[in-house]
């Protein structure tokens, strides 16, 4: 008689897939000490994240403009105050920041 081997392991239900984009990478966004310096909604230092998000709509290459960016700093796009390189933030974190922030409105 044969012994059927039933996957029944393999029923577990994935978490997380439903859950809002966005609360992982504020997570990110905080630990990464971007919040010092912005915000989603409102200007501080540097400009808010949707209104990166609005200046960016449409762009095709944005989110790897914004990765470099945010990993290598800059300025003079938004005014006077440059932003410094974010050296604890690697290449997919940065990207990962950077499709976050594109997704605001
Ligand atoms: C010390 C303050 C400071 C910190 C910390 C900081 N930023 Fe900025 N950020 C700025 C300023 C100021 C600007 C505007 C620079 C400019 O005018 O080009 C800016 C600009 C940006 C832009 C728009 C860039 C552009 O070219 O339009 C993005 C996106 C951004 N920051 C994301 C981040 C993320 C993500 C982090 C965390 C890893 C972070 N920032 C940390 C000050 C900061």
């Amino acid at each position: 008689m044969k012994c059927w081997v039933v996957s029944a392991g393999l029923g577990f239900v994935l978490t997380g897939a439903g859950a809002a984009f966005g609360a992982d990478e504020m997570a990110l966004a905080q630990s990464k000490n971007c919040l010092a310096c912005h915000t989603v909604n409102a200007k501080v230092v540097g400009p808010s994240f949707k209104e990166v998000a609005a200046k960016y709509a449409g762009q095709k290459d944005a989110a790897s403009l914004l990765a470099s960016k945010i990993m290598s700093g800059g300025g003079g796009v938004w005014g006077p105050i440059p932003m410094p390189a974010n050296l604890q933030v690697d290449a997919a974190e940065a990207k990962r920041l950077a499709d976050w922030i594109l997704t605001l409105k």
